[in-house]
C-alpha cells in the first residue's frame, strides 16, 4: 500500500487590478457575458471568456431549458462555440464569473463537474495547460492547469 499526496496551487487576488492586463480583459468580458445568460429558472447568471492562441476571445454564457436537465452551461457554450469555430486553436486561458439575486458571488465562482471534465479534454487536445481565472468580489483564484481542478481526471488515453 502506497499513499500519494496530490497537491494543487491556487494564486489567491485580492482585487482584479492585481492581475495580469490579459486576465483583467477575460474577466471583463466573462462578467459582460454573464449579464446576457438565458438563465430564467434558477437567476444565477454564468458569464466565461476564453482566450485562444490565436488570441480571439470567445464568451459564452448559460443557456436554461424548462427541461432543466437540456440547458448547457457558460464554460461549455464558450469552449464548444470556440471550437465549432476555430477547431485547431488552442485555449490559453479561461475566466469564469457568477451572478445570483444578490449580484457576482463574493467566493470565486466554481466550475461544475463536467465543465471541469470539459476543461481537460481540452488540455489534453492541444497539449497546453488552460490557465483559469475564477472571480469572485472578495478574492480571484487563478490555476495553471485544468488538471488543478480536476485531479485524477478520467483522459482519452484511458480508451487506448
Ligand atoms: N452553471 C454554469 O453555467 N456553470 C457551472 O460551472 C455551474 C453551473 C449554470 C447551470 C445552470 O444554468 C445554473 O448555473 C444553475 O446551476
Amino acid at each position: 500500500m502506497r499513499i500519494k499526496e496530490l497537491k494543487i496551487l491556487v494564486q489567491e487576488f485580492d482585487r482584479s487590478e492585481e492581475l495580469p492586463d490579459s486576465d483583467q480583459k477575460l474577466l471583463e468580458a466573462a462578467r459582460k457575458a454573464a449579464e446576457n445568460a438565458y438563465a430564467p429558472y434558477s437567476h444565477f447568471n454564468v458569464g466565461a471568456a476564453v482566450l485562444l492562441e490565436n488570441g480571439e476571445v470567445i464568451a459564452g454564457n448559460n443557456q436554461e431549458n424548462a427541461d432543466f436537465t437540456d440547458g448547457l452551461c457558460a464554460e461549455r457554450v464558450a469552449l464548444f462555440y470556440a471550437h465549432a469555430t476555430y477547431p485547431g486553436v488552442g485555449v490559453k486561458a479561461i475566466a469564469v464569473t457568477a451572478k445570483n439575486k444578490n449580484g457576482f458571488l463574493a467566493e470565486p465562482a466554481q466550475p461544475c463537474g463536467s465543465c471541469r471534465q470539459v476543461l481537460v479534454e481540452t488540455e489534453f487536445r492541444f497539449k497546453n495547460p488552460i490557465r483559469i481565472i475564477l472571480d469572485g468580489k472578495k478574492g480571484i483564484q487563478v490555476l495553471n492547469g485544468a488538471e488543478s481542478l480536476l485531479p485524477l481526471a478520467f483522459k482519452p488515453v484511458a480508451l487506448d
